[in-house]
């Protein structure tokens, strides 16, 4: 990563009036069952990787979280190291259930995961049993929590044993810091070991998240067909290739985007013409059908039930609101499909 410039934001404190949910925030979201599972998913959920970090505005990502509960998003994604710096989104999201969001705790899956670089040494990353739990009890002190609905393994771990992985996350569901568990990142292959390993403890994988969009279909042949075999839930993460299935660079890269950000993932170098003409086809079809492009991406995603569910990320309210706007039109014909399937191979 390069050089982060560090602007702590510091939350108001001092605001007059706790957060109060909105008494219409089930309404409209669509809900789909988490594979074969008890549990039900909003089809768009919050994530949290950035937008949330001590180098952003509080009282914005503040008010994000509070929109997207009072839309019927009860799904927040996080992880250990997001921020930046890292744990520091997990703080952060601790605040905000401090402040008022936490009274709903009952209504919101809240999910962590470890797998990525969090401290020094060799007990810091990965999928070792030692690294997992401590990692877990970090996440929950940071949040002010005593248990997280879902706790992910964040990367399959070439050098351990998957059973000592899958393992210990059976014994976080048996010692109640975790409702459920899931995996991300892992393959079509990994995926097909690690599932029964959870069954015989008796400890159900519920979900596998995995990048998924119109940018990235790695998905489609062998993993989606399998999740849905195996009765495991699926989440899509960068549903909008971290903003490029979006309209914002059309016209170049705007500043404070993503794109221009020092802390960011996404390189202004992937940013080519040849991606940009390819992205103004599909907005053109996304105006045809009464949508901006980030919705026609994430209906698109979400017209496969196989898809329990999209994590978006926003770095403002109207970005999220935009996003929910998809659901009003998940329908293609296939017309429309054979259209996007062309752009997207062209
Ligand atoms: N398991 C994993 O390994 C993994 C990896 C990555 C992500 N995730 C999860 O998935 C979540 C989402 O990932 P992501 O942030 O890459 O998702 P994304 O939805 O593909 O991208 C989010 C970015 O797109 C832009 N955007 C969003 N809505 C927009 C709209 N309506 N119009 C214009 N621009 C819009 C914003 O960029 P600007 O900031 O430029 O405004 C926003 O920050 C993460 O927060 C995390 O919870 C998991």
């Amino acid at each position: 990563m390069d050089q982060i410039n560090v602007k702590v934001s510091t939350p108001n404190l001092h605001a007059a009036v706790p957060y109060v949910a909105s008494d219409n925030r089930y309404s409209k979201m669509i809900y789909r069952r988490c594979g074969r599972s008890g549990i039900l998913m909003p089809a768009i959920s919050l994530g949290l990787w950035h937008n949330f970090g001590s180098v952003d505005v509080f009282d914005n990502f503040e008010k994000i979280a509070y929109a997207a509960f009072d839309n019927g998003i009860t799904h927040f994604d996080l992880a250990n190291n997001y921020g930046p710096v890292p744990g520091s989104a997990e703080e952060n999201f601790g605040r905000i259930l401090k402040r008022g969001l936490g009274a709903y705790r009952d209504e919101l899956i809240i999910t962590t995961k470890a797998g990525y670089d969090m401290w020094p040494g060799p007990y810091g990353e990965w999928g070792s049993r030692k690294y997992l739990m401590a990692s877990l009890n970090q996440s929950l002190k940071r949040m002010g929590l005593e248990y997280v609905d879902i706790f992910y393994s964040h990367r399959p771990d070439p050098n351990t044993p998957l059973e000592e992985t899958m393992g210990a996350l059976a014994d976080i569901v048996r010692q109640g810091k975790a409702l459920y568990v899931g995996i991300s990142n892992y393959d079509a292959e990994q995926t097909k070991r690690a599932v029964p390993i959870l069954k015989e403890h008796k400890v159900p994988c519920l979900v596998h998240q995995s990048r998924y969009s119109m940018a990235d279909r790695s998905v489609e042949p062998e993993l989606l067909p399998l999740l849905k075999e195996e009765g495991v839930g699926m989440v899509a993460f960068s549903p909008l290739a971290q903003g490029l299935l979006t309209n914002k660079y059309l016209h170049g890269v705007p500043e404070n985007s993503r794109a221009a950000k020092s802390s960011g993932f996404l390189q202004k170098s992937t940013i080519t013409p040849e991606l940009v003409a390819k992205i103004s086809k599909l907005n053109d079809l996304a105006i045809g059908r009464g949508q901006t492009l980030a919705e026609m991406a994430l209906a698109w995603l979400l017209r496969d039930q196989r898809v329990t569910s999209v994590i978006v990320g926003a770095s403002s309210v109207a970005q999220l609101m935009d996003n929910l706007k998809a659901l009003d039109h998940l329908d293609f014909s296939d017309e429309e499909l054979m259209l996007i399937e062309s752009l997207l191979n062209a």
